[in-house]
């Protein structure tokens, strides 16, 4: 009983040092500061554009925008960045097909100004279990997506861009931007919010569009996902 009682309060004292220790941390301070960047940063587009909280919320609003878009259900939905399928599977409800890109080995290379590096996600190849209307290009975009532009000569209407660092997303907005639908919705999975925006997808998204050439349209306020449209 007594030792009990001296493991709870050992326990509870853990706790609070922990809690005061990881207040001041550079970890938390790397977090705190992002989130005051962010805020200063995307303050005058949070005012005109939708505000979700939620991930999935975020995915069904961007996925909605695109369909009002697509008058004959003639062009094409992509996701690029799969993993074990749950956002495939949850866009592929919503549309006749979508394309899912993956090399199923995780990430290309470091994501830097985060906490992941390279082959993080890793499948070993593995492709997970899709919905019969996801159809997976298995291998790094850089060796797949020239391909399929190439063969399919696509108008895109969307695109779910989840492959997390910054080389990766600008090789694949790069190529993909001469196909893009005028009013085609890009929903980018980890915009902001967090250590390391400014390298990532961000930094991607600024040096292959002008700002002139999409709006802001939603942000996730608790998350990192953003939606732009292209105009
Ligand atoms: C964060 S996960 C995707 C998560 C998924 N969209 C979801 O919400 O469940 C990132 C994925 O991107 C893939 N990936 C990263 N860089 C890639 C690249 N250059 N080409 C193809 N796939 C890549 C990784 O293999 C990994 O499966």
């Amino acid at each position: 009983m007594i030792k009990n009682a001296y493991k709870y309060i050992f326990m509870l004292l853990y706790r609070f040092v922990y809690w005061v220790v990881k207040g001041v941390s550079i970890d938390s301070l790397i977090n705190q500061n992002s989130t005051k960047e962010n805020f200063e940063h995307f303050k005058e587009s949070f005012k005109t554009s939708v505000l979700f909280r939620r991930t999935w919320e975020i995915r069904r609003f961007a996925i909605e925008s695109a369909i009002q878009n697509d008058f004959d259900g003639e062009l094409y939905y992509l996701e690029l960045g799969v993993w074990k399928g749950s956002s495939s599977n949850f866009f592929s409800k919503y549309v006749k097909k979508i394309y899912a890109f993956d090399s199923f080995e995780g990430l290309r290379e470091d994501w830097i100004g985060y906490f992941m590096e390279k082959g993080h996600f890793n499948l070993n190849k593995k492709i997970p279990k899709l919905n019969s209307n996801v159809e997976p290009i298995v291998g790094f975009v850089q060796d797949t997506l020239d391909d399929f532009l190439k063969h399919n000569s696509p108008i895109i209407n969307f695109v779910h861009l989840d492959m997390d660092t910054y080389p990766s997303t600008k090789y694949a907005l790069e190529r993909l931007k001469p196909f893009l639908n005028k009013g085609a919705i890009i929903i980018f999975d980890e915009l902001y919010n967090y250590a390391g925006w400014e390298f990532g997808e961000y930094k991607a998204l600024k040096e292959v569009f002008r700002e002139d050439e999409y709006i802001f349209k939603a942000f996730n306020t608790l998350g990192h996902q953003v939606v732009i449209q292209i105009k």
